[in-house]
């Protein structure tokens, strides 16, 4: 490294930076604040300035992450998405990225220097949707399936099989004449729109964030330490890629390849274009761009690959991508606009969530008018002002993001945005805990809180109360009917009478609905109380062990862990909820209102309670679903694995090593005959 380099190294380590903390907001988080295409093109920048300062790579380390000294510059990465709590694996053939480009002329030189490699005028290629889903490999043994990894850093990767074992179309076992002995097939998870929508609609309702995009959603759903929370969600998967095969030559092209897992009945991709050269190739790309938008998943490029797989093992591999493909993105849909304001909404924890007030857009089919902002500190890094021109983009996603200002356009005296520092509600100093994002207000009693709370806890995904929308729970906060929970439960109709639009039959109906919310399934209760990080799925498992609130007010720390699905820090919220004098007072109030606080099951009806049960083989009475929610309603559960604390195995035809491994443990084993009839016998 020359010495007059100082500036731009300078400048390499801050997109260093800046590109891990996106890789980190991408790969761990699932929540990434920028576009793909704002982040590729930080990485070209830090290519281009590596390749300029450190030409040989002399300084940079190799692909599994860097070796950096503080002297020398980064290198370009694959991202990492590892998390603790999770099993590795490692990849038996490297999980790359790809190198990709929006312009048609580096495509053009991608076939050029691979027909310079080869001495040719022309190369064979396939052209693919690029999907832009969350990259799974399957490691499949004489065609049962072993692992399901996530790509992490490459090399090694996360085992999340247990949380994507409900896709429907995934090939537990390939049944066909001609596999492979050991197949590694890579593909994609995604979620479908409507899916994406729904559990965003529920979150909403719960008061809990939203998820940008349905591959931010998938790539959370992937990541849940909680296999009985993944279920819940419908994820797709759709497999593309070869990795490594034993015996190596078994798959000579790669659209060879593709017809092999038609043929296993295996879902892939419905575009596969076999092209003699790169002008065809680029038809494809065109065609597939105008196809695309009637896919199942989402794409955001083509992905053009040599077709015959001896040459992609000559075309080799840089450290990090392969010589022998290329993705061509397509651009994503995205328009200019004015920020006219910036408004706070204040969540029921308090959090303080900026969104931006734009002058009406029509974008990818809707308009769009609000976009997040997510916190002060996207703000800052954007320098954001209002009266602003933004660029707002939807990249096939449905939550609109605000990309980046249009500088050029800005007015000299546009005065730099300043975060508020009082609660925008109440005037409470806002606080920020160190390591956090947001800016929180600190006030129990902040209006806003108070009126989200209460908007919780009447949400369909907890009490269900009809007639409690928001413009009602708005008006009996300002007036100060209601401040907390409880008072709910104290309103008469003559106070009532004095809402906005609330004649004698309204006044009548909301002091039904709430009469009715008594009864309502203590688990709901629960989750409307609002202890943190207690959603749906954990109160019904608290509901299932503790059974009545008494028993689980008391319960300690060490009662609490070692509940399956219940961790640290969501016991430690639980104990904390019930130390506060505050709630336990509240729930002697809810007490004396006669609220719904015991599990409607008696434990002992449960005649499957703790019996552990695993499924193998094909069923064919019943989905894997039907099957794992008639176990669960008994009290029983469904692992994914066979152990010594299997209590049984239920083997439908083409069962294989678990089967095996059952039998060796002397587990109890069931024809799906057996199951359905213990089912319908209890
Ligand atoms: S081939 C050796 N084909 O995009 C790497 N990848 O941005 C070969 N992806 O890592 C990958 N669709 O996770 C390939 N048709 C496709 C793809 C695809 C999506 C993903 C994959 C890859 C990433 C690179």
């Amino acid at each position: 490294m020359k010495k007059d380099d100082g500036e731009s190294f300078r400048k390499l380590k801050e997109l260093d930076e800046a590109i891990q903390f996106h890789d980190n907001k991408y790969y761990k988080q699932a929540q990434p604040t920028i576009s793909d295409q704002e982040y590729d093109r930080l990485k070209r920048e830090l290519e281009s300035l590596q390749a300029n300062i450190d030409p040989l790579g002399l300084f940079s380390s190799d692909k599994t992450g860097s070796i950096e000294t503080k002297e020398s510059p980064p290198k370009v990465k694959v991202g990492d998405d590892r998390l603790d709590g999770f099993s590795s694996h490692q990849h038996l053939t490297p999980m790359l990225s790809l190198d990709n480009t929006y312009d048609r002329d580096e495509f053009f030189e991608f076939d050029q220097r691979l027909r310079k490699i080869f001495k040719v005028n022309a190369l064979p290629y396939v052209v693919e949707p690029k999907i832009d889903g969350v990259a799974i490999s399957l490691t499949y043994q004489n065609g049962e399936l072993i692992t399901a990894t996530t790509r992490g850093n490459g090399v090694t990767g996360d085992i999340v099989t247990q949380n994507i074992q409900h896709i429907e179309k995934l090939p537990q076992k390939i049944i066909h004449k001609s596999i492979p002995e050991v197949v590694e097939i890579r593909g994609e998870v995604f979620m479908g729109h409507k899916e994406f929508h729904r559990i965003n609609e529920d979150r909403e309702k719960l008061g809990q964030s939203l998820y940008a995009n349905p591959r931010n959603l998938a790539a959370g759903t992937i990541k849940l330490l909680d296999p009985k929370e993944a279920r819940k969600r419908k994820l797709e998967i759709v497999l593309y890629g070869l990795g490594y095969c034993q015996p190596l030559s078994f798959f000579k092209e790669q659209s060879a390849f593709h017809d092999a897992l038609r043929n296993w009945n295996a879902p892939v991709v419905e575009f596969l274009r076999t092209v003699k050269n790169a002008d065809e190739a680029w038809d494809s790309i065109l065609l597939l761009d105008k196809a695309r938008h009637t896919y199942a998943y989402p794409t955001d490029g083509a992905v053009i690959k040599l077709d015959s797989l001896d040459m992609q093992v000559t075309a080799g591999t840089t450290s990090k991508a392969p010589r022998w493909a290329i993705a061509y993105k397509f651009e994503a849909e995205r328009q200019s606009t004015l920020l006219e304001d910036i408004i706070f909404q204040v969540g029921r924890t308090g959090t303080i969530t900026p969104v931006a007030c734009l002058q009406p857009i029509q974008l990818a089919g809707t308009v769009v008018a609000r976009a997040s902002l997510h916190n002060a500190d996207e703000i800052e890094r954007k320098d954001i002002r209002i009266g602003d021109h933004v660029v707002v983009e939807k990249a096939g996603e449905i939550i609109p993001q605000v990309l980046q200002v249009e500088r050029e356009k800005r007015v000299e005296s546009l005065p730099a945005f300043i975060f508020p520092q009082d609660c925008p509600c109440c005037q409470t100093e806002l606080v920020r805990t160190e390591g956090e994002a947001a800016w929180k207000c600190p006030s129990y009693e902040c209006k806003a809180q108070v009126k989200a709370r209460l908007q919780y806890f009447a949400s369909r995904g907890c009490m269900d109360i009809e007639n409690l929308g928001e413009s009602v729970i708005k008006q009996l906060v300002d007036k100060q009917l209601v401040v907390k929970i409880s008072d709910l439960y104290e309103l008469q109709e003559e106070q009532l009478l004095t809402l906005d639009g609330f004649a004698g039959k309204s006044a009548e109906n909301l002091v039904d609905a709430l009469q009715v919310s008594k009864k309502q399934d203590f688990w709901r209760l629960l989750c409307g109380l609002g202890i943190k990080h207690v959603g749906s799925a954990a109160a019904k498992d608290l509901v299932r062990h503790f059974h009545t609130l008494d028993n689980l007010a008391i319960a300690s720390l060490e009662d609490l862990i070692v509940i399956d699905g219940i961790g640290e820090t969501m016991a430690e919220s639980i104990t904390h909820f019930f130390s506060s004098a505050f709630n336990q007072s509240e729930i002697e109030k809810l007490k004396a209102h006669d609220l719904c606080i015991k599990s409607n099951e008696n434990p002992t009806d449960l005649f499957l309670r703790d019996k552990i049960f695993v499924l193998t083989g094909s069923l064919t009475r019943y989905t894997r679903d039907e099957a794992t929610d008639q176990i669960e309603a008994l009290g029983g559960k469904v692992s994914s694995s066979v152990s010594k604390k299997t209590s049984f195995l239920v083997a439908g035809p083409g069962a294989g090593s678990k089967l095996t491994k059952a039998e060796s443990l002397g587990i109890e084993i069931l024809s799906e005959e057996q199951f359905e009839f213990l089912l319908q016998n209890i």
